[in-house]
Protein backbone atom coordinates (compact mmCIF):
# COMPACT_ATOMS: atom_id res chain seq x y z
CA UNK A 1 0.00 0.00 0.00
CA UNK A 2 1.31 3.22 -0.78
CA UNK A 3 1.36 7.00 1.40
CA UNK A 4 -1.42 9.19 2.09
CA UNK A 5 0.19 11.04 -0.39
CA UNK A 6 0.01 8.71 -3.14
CA UNK A 7 -3.39 7.77 -3.05
CA UNK A 8 -4.74 11.43 -3.28
CA UNK A 9 -2.25 11.80 -6.60
CA UNK A 10 -3.92 8.92 -7.79
CA UNK A 11 -7.86 9.49 -7.46
CA UNK A 12 -9.43 10.19 -10.56
CA UNK A 13 -12.68 11.52 -12.13
CA UNK A 14 -14.99 8.83 -13.63
CA UNK A 15 -14.82 10.84 -17.06
CA UNK A 16 -11.98 11.94 -18.33
CA UNK A 17 -11.56 15.64 -17.86
CA UNK A 18 -11.75 18.01 -20.57
CA UNK A 19 -9.01 21.08 -21.23
CA UNK A 20 -7.22 18.96 -18.27
CA UNK A 21 -3.83 20.88 -18.28
CA UNK A 22 -5.87 24.54 -17.52
CA UNK A 23 -7.55 23.26 -14.60
CA UNK A 24 -4.58 21.91 -13.28
CA UNK A 25 -2.85 25.47 -13.23
CA UNK A 26 -5.81 26.97 -12.12
CA UNK A 27 -5.92 24.10 -8.89
CA UNK A 28 -2.35 24.97 -7.97
CA UNK A 29 -3.08 28.39 -7.98
CA UNK A 30 -6.10 28.18 -5.96
CA UNK A 31 -4.71 25.58 -3.39
CA UNK A 32 -1.95 28.18 -2.78
CA UNK A 33 -4.34 30.65 -1.71
CA UNK A 34 -5.37 28.58 1.42
CA UNK A 35 -3.80 29.48 4.62
CA UNK A 36 -5.01 27.68 8.41
CA UNK A 37 -8.40 28.08 9.70
CA UNK A 38 -9.90 29.52 6.87
CA UNK A 39 -13.60 28.32 6.25
CA UNK A 40 -14.04 27.71 2.81
CA UNK A 41 -17.20 27.03 -0.12
CA UNK A 42 -16.05 24.18 -2.52
CA UNK A 43 -17.50 24.45 -5.71
CA UNK A 44 -18.06 20.93 -7.99
CA UNK A 45 -17.33 20.04 -10.88
CA UNK A 46 -13.98 18.54 -12.56
CA UNK A 47 -11.98 22.07 -12.13
CA UNK A 48 -13.09 22.11 -8.17
CA UNK A 49 -12.57 18.61 -8.00
CA UNK A 50 -8.60 18.98 -9.15
CA UNK A 51 -9.05 21.98 -6.89
CA UNK A 52 -10.18 20.12 -3.72
CA UNK A 53 -7.29 17.33 -4.22
CA UNK A 54 -4.62 19.87 -4.57
CA UNK A 55 -5.63 21.49 -1.32
CA UNK A 56 -5.75 17.91 0.60
CA UNK A 57 -2.06 17.32 -0.64
CA UNK A 58 -1.38 20.81 0.89
CA UNK A 59 -3.30 20.82 4.27
CA UNK A 60 -2.04 17.41 4.56
CA UNK A 61 1.70 18.24 4.17
CA UNK A 62 1.31 22.03 5.64
CA UNK A 63 -0.86 20.74 8.75
CA UNK A 64 -3.20 22.88 7.88
CA UNK A 65 -6.83 22.40 9.55
CA UNK A 66 -9.79 24.74 7.72
CA UNK A 67 -13.28 23.35 6.82
CA UNK A 68 -15.01 22.91 3.54
CA UNK A 69 -18.57 23.85 3.08
CA UNK A 70 -19.10 21.11 -0.01
CA UNK A 71 -21.54 22.05 -2.63
CA UNK A 72 -22.48 18.45 -3.61
CA UNK A 73 -22.19 15.17 -2.21
CA UNK A 74 -19.31 14.05 -4.44
CA UNK A 75 -17.47 17.05 -3.28
CA UNK A 76 -18.56 16.08 0.61
CA UNK A 77 -16.61 12.53 0.01
CA UNK A 78 -13.74 13.89 -1.50
CA UNK A 79 -13.21 15.70 1.35
CA UNK A 80 -13.75 13.18 3.90
CA UNK A 81 -10.93 10.82 1.77
CA UNK A 82 -9.14 13.86 1.61
CA UNK A 83 -9.54 14.02 4.81
CA UNK A 84 -10.57 17.46 5.19
CA UNK A 85 -13.25 18.56 7.86
CA UNK A 86 -17.00 19.47 6.36
CA UNK A 87 -19.81 21.42 7.41
CA UNK A 88 -23.12 22.56 6.28
CA UNK A 89 -23.67 25.74 4.89
CA UNK A 90 -25.36 28.43 8.07
CA UNK A 91 -22.78 26.43 10.68
CA UNK A 92 -20.11 28.70 9.85
CA UNK A 93 -19.28 32.19 8.72
CA UNK A 94 -17.52 31.05 5.05
CA UNK A 95 -14.66 33.26 4.58
CA UNK A 96 -14.15 32.87 0.44
CA UNK A 97 -15.09 29.99 -1.96
CA UNK A 98 -14.29 28.76 -5.29
CA UNK A 99 -16.00 26.78 -7.97
CA UNK A 100 -15.84 26.35 -11.43
CA UNK A 101 -18.47 27.79 -14.58
CA UNK A 102 -19.68 25.97 -17.98
CA UNK A 103 -19.76 29.98 -19.43
CA UNK A 104 -18.59 33.38 -18.09
CA UNK A 105 -18.95 36.26 -20.41
CA UNK A 106 -17.70 40.06 -19.57
CA UNK A 107 -20.16 41.15 -17.70
CA UNK A 108 -19.43 37.97 -15.33
CA UNK A 109 -22.39 36.77 -15.58
CA UNK A 110 -22.64 32.52 -15.70
CA UNK A 111 -23.85 29.87 -17.08
CA UNK A 112 -23.16 26.75 -13.90
CA UNK A 113 -25.16 23.22 -14.02
CA UNK A 114 -23.73 21.23 -16.55
CA UNK A 115 -22.41 18.85 -14.16
CA UNK A 116 -25.71 19.04 -11.90
CA UNK A 117 -24.80 20.45 -8.64
CA UNK A 118 -26.65 24.10 -9.31
CA UNK A 119 -28.27 24.36 -6.54
CA UNK A 120 -26.01 24.37 -3.53
CA UNK A 121 -23.65 26.03 -5.73
CA UNK A 122 -25.98 28.96 -6.21
CA UNK A 123 -26.42 29.12 -1.96
CA UNK A 124 -22.67 29.13 -0.84
CA UNK A 125 -22.20 31.38 -3.51
CA UNK A 126 -24.83 33.80 -1.95
CA UNK A 127 -23.20 32.87 1.70
CA UNK A 128 -19.80 34.00 0.30
CA UNK A 129 -18.03 36.90 0.65
CA UNK A 130 -15.56 35.75 -2.31
CA UNK A 131 -16.03 33.49 -4.68
CA UNK A 132 -13.03 32.99 -7.14
CA UNK A 133 -14.51 31.16 -10.12
CA UNK A 134 -12.13 28.70 -12.11
CA UNK A 135 -12.40 28.84 -16.18
CA UNK A 136 -10.33 27.61 -18.28
CA UNK A 137 -10.20 29.28 -21.19
CA UNK A 138 -12.97 27.04 -23.72
CA UNK A 139 -15.34 28.62 -20.77
CA UNK A 140 -15.19 32.75 -21.90
CA UNK A 141 -17.82 33.53 -24.50
CA UNK A 142 -18.66 36.87 -26.08
CA UNK A 143 -22.17 36.25 -25.37
CA UNK A 144 -23.95 33.89 -22.86
CA UNK A 145 -26.31 30.54 -24.28
CA UNK A 146 -25.02 30.68 -27.29
CA UNK A 147 -23.62 27.12 -26.92
CA UNK A 148 -24.51 26.11 -23.82
CA UNK A 149 -28.42 25.78 -22.29
CA UNK A 150 -29.48 26.74 -19.00
CA UNK A 151 -29.90 23.64 -16.80
CA UNK A 152 -32.68 24.03 -14.65
CA UNK A 153 -33.43 21.98 -11.41
CA UNK A 154 -37.19 21.34 -10.74
CA UNK A 155 -39.84 18.80 -9.84
CA UNK A 156 -40.58 15.75 -11.42
CA UNK A 157 -43.98 15.89 -11.26
CA UNK A 158 -44.19 19.04 -12.99
CA UNK A 159 -41.35 18.75 -15.52
CA UNK A 160 -43.82 19.24 -18.46
CA UNK A 161 -45.08 22.28 -16.97
CA UNK A 162 -41.94 23.44 -16.48
CA UNK A 163 -41.18 23.27 -20.01
CA UNK A 164 -44.34 24.81 -21.23
CA UNK A 165 -43.60 28.16 -18.93
CA UNK A 166 -39.30 27.79 -20.40
CA UNK A 167 -40.74 28.43 -23.83
CA UNK A 168 -42.94 31.19 -22.78
CA UNK A 169 -40.12 32.87 -21.43
CA UNK A 170 -38.10 32.12 -24.93
CA UNK A 171 -36.19 28.81 -24.71
CA UNK A 172 -35.93 27.42 -28.00
CA UNK A 173 -35.67 23.90 -27.17
CA UNK A 174 -36.32 22.35 -23.29
CA UNK A 175 -34.63 19.03 -22.69
CA UNK A 176 -35.04 16.86 -19.82
CA UNK A 177 -31.19 15.57 -19.16
CA UNK A 178 -30.44 11.85 -19.56
CA UNK A 179 -27.53 10.13 -17.65
CA UNK A 180 -24.38 9.67 -20.00
CA UNK A 181 -24.75 6.87 -22.43
CA UNK A 182 -28.15 6.29 -21.41
CA UNK A 183 -32.23 6.97 -22.20
CA UNK A 184 -32.62 7.30 -18.51
CA UNK A 185 -33.77 10.81 -16.66
CA UNK A 186 -30.93 11.96 -14.90
CA UNK A 187 -31.67 12.92 -11.43
CA UNK A 188 -29.87 15.27 -9.02
CA UNK A 189 -29.03 14.87 -5.29
CA UNK A 190 -31.99 16.62 -4.90
CA UNK A 191 -34.03 14.21 -6.57
CA UNK A 192 -35.56 16.26 -9.02
CA UNK A 193 -34.82 16.51 -12.81
CA UNK A 194 -32.94 18.75 -14.96
CA UNK A 195 -34.30 20.44 -17.83
CA UNK A 196 -31.38 22.36 -20.25
CA UNK A 197 -32.95 25.25 -21.64
CA UNK A 198 -31.49 26.56 -24.45
CA UNK A 199 -32.53 30.38 -25.17
CA UNK A 200 -31.26 32.61 -28.06
CA UNK A 201 -31.03 35.97 -25.99
CA UNK A 202 -30.48 35.85 -21.94
CA UNK A 203 -31.38 38.79 -20.20
CA UNK A 204 -30.87 40.64 -16.86
CA UNK A 205 -34.09 39.24 -15.29
CA UNK A 206 -34.38 35.76 -16.78
CA UNK A 207 -32.99 34.22 -13.74
CA UNK A 208 -35.43 35.47 -11.39
CA UNK A 209 -38.34 34.74 -13.42
CA UNK A 210 -37.13 31.39 -14.23
CA UNK A 211 -37.57 30.41 -10.56
CA UNK A 212 -40.58 32.39 -10.26
CA UNK A 213 -42.05 29.06 -12.56
CA UNK A 214 -44.21 27.02 -10.18
CA UNK A 215 -41.90 23.30 -9.39
CA UNK A 216 -38.25 24.76 -10.32
CA UNK A 217 -35.74 24.81 -7.60
CA UNK A 218 -33.20 26.46 -8.67
CA UNK A 219 -31.39 27.12 -12.22
CA UNK A 220 -27.94 27.68 -13.25
CA UNK A 221 -27.66 31.22 -14.67
CA UNK A 222 -25.67 33.98 -12.26
CA UNK A 223 -26.50 37.18 -12.90
CA UNK A 224 -24.99 40.07 -11.55
CA UNK A 225 -23.50 38.64 -8.64
CA UNK A 226 -20.20 41.06 -7.50
CA UNK A 227 -18.92 38.88 -5.38
CA UNK A 228 -17.39 36.74 -7.82
CA UNK A 229 -13.71 37.26 -9.26
CA UNK A 230 -13.34 35.41 -12.33
CA UNK A 231 -9.89 33.42 -12.58
CA UNK A 232 -8.42 32.27 -15.85
CA UNK A 233 -5.07 30.86 -16.24
CA UNK A 234 -3.62 34.00 -18.54
CA UNK A 235 -5.22 36.45 -15.64
CA UNK A 236 -2.14 38.09 -13.33
CA UNK A 237 -4.47 37.05 -10.11
CA UNK A 238 -1.49 36.29 -8.11
CA UNK A 239 -1.01 40.19 -6.58
CA UNK A 240 -4.48 39.59 -5.48
CA UNK A 241 -3.94 36.33 -3.65
CA UNK A 242 -0.65 37.50 -2.19
CA UNK A 243 -3.04 39.97 -0.50
CA UNK A 244 -4.20 37.47 2.15
CA UNK A 245 -0.88 36.56 3.31
C1 LIG B 1 -21.39 21.68 -11.44
O1 LIG B 1 -22.69 21.28 -11.59
C2 LIG B 1 -21.16 22.86 -12.32
O2 LIG B 1 -21.82 24.02 -12.00
C3 LIG B 1 -19.70 23.13 -12.52
O3 LIG B 1 -19.23 24.08 -11.65
C4 LIG B 1 -19.48 23.60 -13.89
O4 LIG B 1 -20.26 22.75 -14.68
C5 LIG B 1 -18.03 23.56 -14.32
O5 LIG B 1 -17.66 22.24 -14.46
P1 LIG B 1 -16.22 21.78 -14.91
O6 LIG B 1 -15.25 22.34 -13.93
O7 LIG B 1 -16.30 20.29 -14.85
O8 LIG B 1 -15.99 22.28 -16.28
Amino acid sequence: MGTNEDLVSKLEWNNNIKNREEKEVLARKIASYVKNGDVVSFGSGTTSFLAVKEIGKRCRMEHLKITAIPTSEQISMLCDYLEIKTAELGDYKINWGFDGADEVDENNWLIKGLGGALYKEKRNLIQTPKVFILVDNTKIVSELGKKCPVPVECDMDKVEYVQTQLQKLGAVSCKIRTKVNSDEFFVSENRRYIVDAKFQKISMDLEKNINKIEGVLENGLFIGYDNIEIVTVTKNYINFIGERH
